[in-house]
């Protein structure tokens, strides 16, 4: 039995569909995204779900209390049997009950290289505006673990991309965007195949500070980054 994943977006859904095309591309892989979710019923994102044989639920959030949400979240997760989330451009703040009951089990990914730019009220071209403005060189996506509060959690993985003389918010955004695709499905699958296996995943950091118990993933990240991201 392969483990079910729910990936939750708000927007495009094109890492739902990178982690979906990464999927499909694996041998017999012993996880498979079972259900998207969005708070936003015309979110493309459920589209993409659709088209690829996917359930998908909306799940309205805006005018609701955290516990009403908590407890429907949980009863739509229940339902599906899922071991794993993944969070796609998701941008409502998951309730406290829910990151309680999938505390490692749940990852987001963010457009910048966390703790800076992130937090409340950063997402979209604000986090590429903000790394702009304070002149910063480097910049790329991060993938975390959700805990109570936005953009927070023990950082899994991240990935510099550089920032050119030049470069407006959407040319910023594309170029981490890009990365984000290769980045995040590997960061899926590697820790959808520790939990299948009923291990605690240990993070990777594929370049800088810790480089820790998973040399494998990383390189494969390493890999598939130098194949597929080539300067513009
Ligand atoms: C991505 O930049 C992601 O880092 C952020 O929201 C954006 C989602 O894009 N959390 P998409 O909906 O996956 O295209």
């Amino acid at each position: 039995m392969s483990l079910p994943v729910a990936v939750f977006a708000s927007g495009s859904g094109s890492n739902l569909q990178a982690i979906l095309d990464y999927h499909a591309s694996l041998d017999a892989p012993p996880w498979r995204v079972e259900l998207a979710v969005s708070d936003q019923e015309e979110a493309k994102a459920l589209e993409r779900a659709r088209r690829a044989g996917i359930r998908s639920r909306s799940l309205p959030v805006a005018g609701r209390s955290s516990g009403d949400v908590a407890g429907e979240t949980l009863d739509i997760l229940r339902f599906s049997g899922i071991g794993f989330i993944a969070l796609a451009g998701y941008l409502r703040l998951i309730p406290a009950d829910v990151v309680g009951a999938f505390r490692e089990r749940m990852v987001n990914i963010h457009p910048a290289l966390l703790p800076a730019f992130g937090g409340k009220g950063m997402y979209g071209m604000r986090v590429h505006e903000a790394v702009l403005a304070a002149g910063a060189r480097v910049t790329g996506p991060t993938a975390h673990f959700v805990d109570e509060e936005y953009d927070r959690g023990p950082i899994i993985a991240q990935w510099p991309v550089p920032v050119r003389a030049g470069d407006d918010p959407h040319t910023l955004a594309a170029r981490v965007l890009r990365v984000e695709h290769l980045l995040y499905p590997r960061v899926v699958d590697h820790l959808a195949r520790a939990l299948s296996r009923g291990c605690r995943p240990a993070p990777f950091s594929p370049r800088g500070t810790a480089f820790l118990a998973n040399a494998r993933a990383t390189a494969d990240v390493e890999r598939a980054i130098s194949a597929g991201f080539t300067e513009d």
